[in-house]
């Protein structure tokens, strides 16, 4: 039976922390056997709240390096930068006419961004256009399939509504997408606030050991635990939160050291340490081997580039004839 197809885009906005890995890739890399995988790195997305990206070819390349490091395999799935891609800015342009003004406005991450008179003088009409842009990344695919985590499913209930509105006007060319929901941990940032670049608080794919145990050391604990001997509730501690992802099977031995005062948050770090290491060590050398081949990133991306190319081509052509374009 042929497998589903199935695409996914990540924006290229700086180096990638442990929430990309728990959030996103450990998923896609999951799916790589049971559907006809896509991954693109999103890179139009990324300028739709900023003007300018330094390093975006170091990001990039970085960015797919890491890819490949914790196991996305291009022999299995198609790996593509959008920005190669101009079949979706075309098909992008068309569904922007099918997509009613009221619909984009009301995208719970467009109204977040114009809360008030301030705000709305910095967003760009490519943010507001965000759902459209990702409608062209799926639909250009014909895609089955889509995973996201739950913040992007307004997203994507869009995506399927621009779609459905194409299709009743020019009969059943595009397919509607079905989400693929992930059961995904919620990683919090060193500091308890949700792990984000513009907050600084992440752990990054490419910590060095040092750098993790630094980042580890900054952990929020329990506050209310000055002393050594005082007892502790982890359920209000960072290293606990990380803990229950990374340590489940000892989870209830450290929550009792901890309530007890038997265990050190000194000792309970280190043994996150211990864990997030060992995890964070087979990427490292993987990374390092890749890193090695001259050239190898650029032959994935070819490559990807060209067989993407392939089913967009299909699918535009078949658009721009139903919509008159042909002579
Ligand atoms: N909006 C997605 C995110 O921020 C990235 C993305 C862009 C995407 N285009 C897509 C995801 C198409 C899935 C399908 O995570
Ligand atoms: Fe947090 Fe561990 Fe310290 Fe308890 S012992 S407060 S869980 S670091």
């Amino acid at each position: 039976m042929a497998k589903k197809r199935l695409v996914s885009g990540m924006r290229t906005t700086g180096s990638l922390h442990l929430g990309h890995l728990e959030g996103t890739l450990k998923n896609w890399v999951a799916l790589q056997d049971t559907y006809d995988c896509y991954f693109f790195a999103a890179v139009w997305h990324a300028f739709t709240d900023r003007l300018k990206i330094d390093n975006l070819p170091e990001i990039i390349r970085e960015m797919i390096v890491d890819w490949l490091s914790v196991g996305i395999d291009p022999e299995k799935a198609v790996i593509f930068r959008q920005s190669a891609m101009h079949e979706h800015a075309e098909l992008s342009t068309i569904l922007a006419n099918c997509t009613p003004l009221g619909w984009l406005e009301r995208c719970p991450t467009f109204k977040d961004a114009v809360r008030d008179d301030e705000a709305r003088s910095g967003v760009s009409l490519g943010k507001l256009m965000y759902p459209v842009l990702m409608t062209a990344d799926i639909a250009v695919y014909n895609a089955e399939a889509v995973p996201v985590g739950k913040d992007q499913l307004p997203h994507l209930e869009l995506s399927r509504e621009i779609i459905r509105r194409f299709n009743g006007t020019f009969g059943e060319i595009l397919t509607e997408p079905e989400a693929v929901l992930s059961q995904v941990p919620l990683l919090i940032g060193i500091d308890k606030r949700k792990m984000s670049k513009s907050y600084n608080n992440g752990i990054d794919l490419r910590e060095t050991p040092d750098g993790l145990k630094s980042k580890i050391q900054q952990m929020i604990t329990d506050p209310q635990r000055v002393r050594r001997n005082d007892p502790g509730d982890p359920e209000v501690c960072t290293v606990y939160a990380y803990h229950k992802i990374y340590t489940p099977d000892r989870l209830e031995e450290i929550a009792q050291g901890c309530r007890t005062a038997s265990l050190g948050c000194r000792d309970c770090k280190l043994m996150l340490f211990e864990r997030l290491n060992a995890m964070l060590d087979p990427i490292r050398s993987r990374r390092a081997e890749i890193e090695a081949r001259k050239g190898y990133i650029e032959e994935v991306l070819d490559a990807g580039e060209k067989r993407a190319h392939l089913v967009a081509t299909e699918v535009m052509q078949n658009i721009r004839k139903v919509m008159g374009f042909l002579l």
